[in-house]
C-alpha cells in the first residue's frame, strides 16, 4: 500500500486529500502547510469521516516537516498565492515559483522516487518549475489541468445534449488558461462523432464557457475552483497508484513531440507506474496546429518571464 503526500492544506489540497481517502487505495495520505494546525486539523477532520465514509487510509497533517512525508509515491504540489489587486503576473509567477521551488526541493529529498502532480498556477510554467527543482526525469513530473479542462468541457456538453456527462469522452490540448484547445474533432458521445449530434453553431460557445471555465468560478465566488480540481488530481494519483495506464490530457514536458520543445504543455499521455509510460501523438489539422502553436507561445511567454527572473 503506498503514501500519498499533499502539499498546501487549502482548498485544493484538501478536496484532493480527502477524495484520496474516500477512494481508500493508499496507507497514508499527508497534508502539508505552512499554517500552523492547518494541515492537522483538515486532516483529522477527514479521517474522522472514515467511519461513515467507510475507508481505512490513515490521513495526517504536518506544518512543514517534510519528514513526516518521507517515502511518499506521489507527491501533489497544490501550495501557491492568489493573485491580488495590483500584484502583476510576474509578482504572481515569481512568488509561486518560489514556492514551488522550496516545497519540491524539500518534498523530493525526503522522498526521492516519488511522482510530483503540480495544481499551483500558472500551471503549465509552475510544472516547468517543479522539473527544475527536482532534477527528475520528465516522466515523473507533470501538472493536472487538461483532467478538469475536459471534465468542464464534458460537463457543459450533457447539460446541452441532455445525457449524461459519463458517456462525453473529449481530448483538449494546450496550456492551462483561455488559450487552451479543445478539440471537437476528438469529442464523441458514447463513440458517436460529437459534431454529428450538434452544430458548430451551438458547440462555439460551449468551447469558449470551457476555456473561460477558471474565470466563470472565480466571477462567482471571488476565488477559485477546488472540487472539481481536487478530484481530477486525486484521479491522476490513482492512475499512478493502481497502475491504471489511463490516457488522459496532462501537462507533460515535450522533446520534440507536436514539433515543441523545453516547455511543459497539456497533451494526451497515458499514465500509470513511474508516472508518464508515453505522450501520445495524434494527428492535427492546421487549424488546430494553429491554435496549439498560439496556446504554446501564451505558454512560453510566461515561460521566458520566468527564465529571465534566474530563480534556478
Ligand atoms: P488556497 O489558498 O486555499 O491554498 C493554498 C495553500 O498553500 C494555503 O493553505 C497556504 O498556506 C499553502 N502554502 C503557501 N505557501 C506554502 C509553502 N511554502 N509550503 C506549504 N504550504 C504553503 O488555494 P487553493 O484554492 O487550494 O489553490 C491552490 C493553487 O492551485 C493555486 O495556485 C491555484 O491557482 C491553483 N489551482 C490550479 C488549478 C489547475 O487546474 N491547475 C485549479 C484550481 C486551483
Ligand atoms: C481553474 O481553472 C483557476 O486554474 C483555476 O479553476
Amino acid at each position: 500500500m503506498s503514501k500519498v503526500t499533499v502539499i498546501g492544506a487549502g482548498a485544493v489540497g484538501a478536496t484532493c486529500a480527502d477524495t484520496l481517502a474516500q477512494k481508500d487505495i493508499c496507507k497514508e495520505v499527508w497534508l502539508l502547510d505552512i499554517k500552523e494546525g492547518v494541515a492537522e486539523g483538515k486532516a483529522l477532520d477527514i479521517w474522522e469521516t472514515s467511519p461513515i465514509h467507510g475507508f481505512d487510509t490513515r490521513v495526517y497533517g504536518s506544518t512543514n516537516d517534510y519528514s513526516k512525508t518521507a517515502g511518499s509515491d506521489v507527491v501533489v504540489i497544490t501550495s501557491g498565492v492568489p493573485r491580488k489587486p495590483g500584484m502583476s503576473r510576474d509578482d504572481l509567477i515569481s512568488i509561486n515559483a518560489k514556492i514551488v521551488k522550496s516545497v519540491t526541493e524539500q518534498a523530493i529529498a525526503a522522498s526521492p522516487n516519488a511522482i510530483i502532480i503540480v495544481v499551483s498556477n500558472p500551471l503549465d510554467v509552475m510544472t516547468y518549475q517543479a522539473w527544475k527543482s527536482a532534477g527528475v526525469d520528465s516522466s515523473r513530473v507533470m501538472g493536472m489541468a487538461g483532467i478538469l479542462d475536459t471534465a468542464r468541457y464534458r460537463s457543459f456538453l450533457a447539460l446541452e445534449l441532455n445525457c449524461s456527462p459519463k458517456d462525453i469522452q473529449a481530448l483538449l490540448m494546450g496550456g492551462h488558461g483561455d488559450t487552451m484547445v479543445p478539440l471537437p474533432r476528438y469529442t464523441t458521445v458514447s463513440g458517436i462523432p460529437l459534431l454529428e449530434l450538434m452544430d458548430e453553431k451551438t458547440l462555439e460557445p460551449i468551447i469558449t464557457r470551457t476555456q473561460n471555465g477558471g474565470g466563470e468560478i472565480v466571477k462567482l465566488l471571488g476565488t477559485s475552483a477546488w472540487y472539481a480540481p481536487g478530484v481530477a488530481a486525486a484521479q491522476m494519483v490513482e492512475a499512478i497508484l493502481l497502475d491504471q495506464d489511463r490516457i488522459f490530457p496532462v501537462c507533460a514536458g515535450l522533446n520534440g513531440e507536436y514539433g515543441i520543445k523545453d516547455i511543459f504543455l497539456g497533451v494526451p499521455v497515458k499514465l500509470g507506474k513511474g508516472g508518464i509510460k508515453e505522450i501520445i501523438e495524434v494527428d492535427l489539422n492546421a487549424d488546430e496546429k494553429k491554435l496549439l502553436a498560439n496556446s504554446e507561445a501564451a505558454v512560453r511567454s510566461v515561460v521566458d518571464a520566468l527564465k529571465a527572473m534566474d530563480l534556478g
